[in-house]
């Protein structure tokens, strides 16, 4: 079972509807998925219709008063288990600080949960915040997904989460936890901001960065409200055929094969043209663009230059993306003003 941390200390970006949907987007293409819902919120065991009392989410196993198998609850849809939340789950924040091994203590709860070999994937949906919850989470994980908005807060968290990442790795905490992928979600394909930023976060982030785009989209954020994913309530629309290509490319990304055969990689013609994913064609595509997409030919291209604020240069996944160079850094996107709606 490999363990992946859904996270972003930035509220609102989009990892609950990731969570909810690519869950139950993995359980419909064969993958034995098991949703973890981390936020006192519970608005992912709500998607669900997994709510629980006071007592079902994962608070008494971090206490060691139970064991986190009993807390595993079958959804309406096959192939999909839910371990809800509760209120009750904020009180592990001060609960856990006390405790000297407070950031393994979730590591220990989930392990009995690999030994059982009843899921394939198990995605933790974590709180918007950089407490007890959230790191654990990531002291837990093999691997963590990023979701982050299209939009120019959404660098900055993202400077933020990574930097997190590399703390936990060099902490000797969870020193193989790599960073899964990047999620670029609520893309609106009308405005020259979600392209903008689309584009830095692929080139700092290369092929970090799922080709995959979620489209904002009005499914995605009625669903909930009905206490369905987007799979139940519009299987049609977009956003229900975002995030199946997303699994389809989570699955694509893994060493070992896991769910149904899924078709190979869509070229990069098939990508711009997907209605789905809405990728505009131009320097947003993954195509091999010259200059613009490094990872067309990695070990020929020297790092890029990053025009972006200094709070994206904490920590970096390789390649590191170097300091602005006055001389021939290129004008700045965000740094002149701009009009999103162009
Ligand atoms: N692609 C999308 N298109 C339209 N609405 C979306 C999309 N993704 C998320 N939303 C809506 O945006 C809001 C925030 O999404 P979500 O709850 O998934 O974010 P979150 O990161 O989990 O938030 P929090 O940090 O509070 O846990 C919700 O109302 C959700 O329905
Ligand atoms: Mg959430």
């Amino acid at each position: 079972m490999k363990i992946i941390a859904i996270a972003n200390q930035k509220g609102g970006v989009g990892k609950t509807t990731t969570a909810v949907n690519l869950a139950a987007a993995l359980a419909e293409k064969g993958v034995r998925t098991l949703l973890v819902d981390l936020d006192p919120q519970a608005n992912a065991s709500s998607a669900l219709g997994c709510l629980t009392e006071e007592g079902g989410s994962l608070y008494s196993c971090l206490v060691g008063a139970d064991f986190a198998a009993a807390k595993v609850r079958e959804t309406r849809l096959p192939r999909l288990w839910c371990i809800p939340s509760h209120m009750e789950l904020a009180g592990s924040e001060v609960s856990l600080a006390r405790n000297e091994n407070h950031l393994v203590r979730l590591s220990e709860v989930l392990e009995p949960l690999r030994v059982l070999n009843r899921w394939d994937v198990c995605l933790l949906d974590c709180p918007p915040s950089l407490g007890i919850l959230m790191t654990s989470a990531l002291a837990s994980a093999d691997g963590l997904l990023i979701p982050i908005q299209c939009e120019y807060y959404g660098l900055e968290g993202l400077a933020k989460i990574v930097d997190l990442h590399e703390r936990i790795c060099a902490a000797g905490v969870n020193p193989h936890v790599t960073i899964e992928g990047i999620l670029m979600t609520m893309y609106d394909g009308r405005t020259n901001l979600s392209r903008l930023v689309v584009d830095e976060v692929r080139r700092v982030f290369e092929d970090l960065v799922y080709k995959t785009i979620i489209p904002r989209n009005v499914a995605l954020s009625e669903a909930p409200s009905h206490e369905l994913t987007v799979m139940e309530y519009s299987p049609n629309s977009p956003g229900a055929r975002a995030y199946r290509e997303a699994a389809a490319e989570f699955i694509r990304r893994q060493p070992q094969a896991m769910g149904d055969p899924v078709p190979p990689v869509p070229s990069t013609s098939e990508l711009s043209t997907a209605p789905t994913a809405q990728v505009p064609s131009g320097p947003l595509s993954a195509a091999p663009a010259p200059v613009a997409a490094p990872s067309a030919a990695p070990a020929t291209i020297s790092p890029p230059v990053s025009p972006l604020p200094d709070a994206w240069q904490v920590g970096s996944p390789a390649p590191a993306p170097a300091r602005p160079d006055p001389t021939s850094v290129p004008p700045n996107p965000f740094g002149a003003p701009f009009n999103p709606d162009v």
